[in-house]
């Protein structure tokens, strides 16, 4: 059994534990911006494949305390680090630190790659290469207080890139956070799912994959652990197998996603047909305010514009007040959610919120504020 890390956006720490729980045996821990945990190979395998909210799943190499820079040298260069890294793979190391005895990240970062550096060229005679951007092997540096953990990245690119756009809108979402948002909302992978104003149609086409049962690792042909030494090609193989036979789309469940921008719908159709789900989203171009809601129960979220990457405040205001008319005139019986970054344009649409989940979407602290319409009863 090794210990793991799985990064997730802040605020989906026990949507992540929950969601990965299911595919493994032991219980995951909740920290801030991730979720701990002990498992197998297998366990490792299906948390990359299986994982909706985790950007990076991280195998702990080994642990430490320091007091000063040059102990870290020391026990950093104490690693056998040719049996991960040689002279043909490159890279990289990612620092995180809260720590008042290593201030200087910058410092941190060079003292580590320096003893990962001297030790590989004393063991092989050779010098690895460093690449900053689109390294093969990445390495994980988390300092707390004087505790150093170091880590290897088993994912390669993050797992928000699912591999189903190319294209995407200017102020689309990243996938984790998109089946998070979802995960959060409590849908029951049943009834109706709508996202009035798509963009991309993110937030659609993860409600498809959670209803649908397809592994957000699908279409990924490449993880950072097809590289390791370990790396068991028939074990993997197995799991990708036993994912795409749990893939059902016998029932159909109804999953509408419109814009008032064609060529945003054009962009959602597109990437629905990679990921085979262009039969079961049900896209649109429309404004909100012409949006048809079944008379039934079930999910509605928005993700508007929040004047950073689209529009200005004052413009935004009617529209913040746009999504709480149709709300409260339209979606009778329905959970209905905006994921916003701006708190000051929330208050125009009107409604009482009965929660808010507290999100980051990269730097932006945003809100995923919910209003459950009842008939008669708005304020
Ligand atoms: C922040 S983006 C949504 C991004 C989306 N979640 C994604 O991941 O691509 C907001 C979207 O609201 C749409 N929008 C703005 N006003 C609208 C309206 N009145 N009716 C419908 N859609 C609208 C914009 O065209 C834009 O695509």
């Amino acid at each position: 059994m090794d210990e793991y890390f799985i990064t997730c956006p802040r605020g989906l720490e026990e949507v992540t534990a929950n969601d990965i729980a299911q595919h493994i045996k032991d219980s995951p821990n909740l920290n801030k911006g991730g979720v701990s945990f002990f498992g197998s190979l297998k366990d490792l395998y299906k948390v990359n494949l299986y994982s909706r909210t985790g950007m990076y799943v991280l195998k702990k190499l080994f642990e430490f305390k320091a007091n000063n820079y040059d102990m870290i040298y020391k026990k950093i260069y104490q690693f056998n680090w040719a049996k991960i890294i040689n002279n043909q793979t490159t890279f990289s190391i990612r620092t995180k630190v809260k720590s008042n005895e290593f201030e200087n990240s910058g410092y941190l970062t060079l003292k580590v790659k320096d003893a990962i550096v001297d030790k590989i060229r004393k063991s092989i005679g050779k010098r690895p290469n460093i690449d900053k951007i689109n390294s093969d092997i990445k390495i994980f540096l988390i300092v707390k207080n004087n505790q150093i953990k170091i880590y290897i990245d088993s994912s390669g690119r993050p797992l928000f890139m699912r591999g189903y756009r190319s294209k995407i809108h200017k102020a689309s979402l990243n996938e984790c956070l998109a089946a998070g948002i979802i995960l959060l909302s409590n849908w029951d992978k049943k009834s109706l799912f709508y996202d009035l104003m798509c963009g991309s149609g993110t937030i659609p086409i993860e409600a498809g994959m959670i209803a649908y049962n397809i592994p957000p690792g699908i279409l990924r042909s490449k993880f950072a652990f097809q590289l390791w030494n370990d790396y068991d090609k028939n074990l993997w193989e197995n799991v990708v197998r036993e994912s795409k036979s749990k893939i059902n789309f016998n029932n159909d469940i109804q999953i509408f996603g419109s814009d008032n921008v064609r060529k945003n719908i054009d962009l959602s159709i597109k990437s629905a047909e990679r990921i085979n789900l262009h039969k079961h989203i049900n896209f649109s171009t429309k404004d909100l305010s012409d949006c048809t809601i079944n008379k039934s129960t079930g999910v509605v979220i928005v993700n508007p514009p929040y004047g950073v990457r689209l529009g200005t405040e004052e413009n935004l205001q009617n529209l913040y007040k746009k999504i709480g008319d149709v709300f409260k005139n339209k979606c009778s019986g329905f959970d209905t959610y905006i994921f916003t970054h701006n708190k000051n344009l929330a208050k125009f649409v009107g409604l009482r919120t009965r929660r808010k989940f507290i999100l980051k979407n990269g730097q932006l602290d945003c809100r995923l504020l919910y209003y459950p319409i009842k008939e008669g009863s708005f304020f």
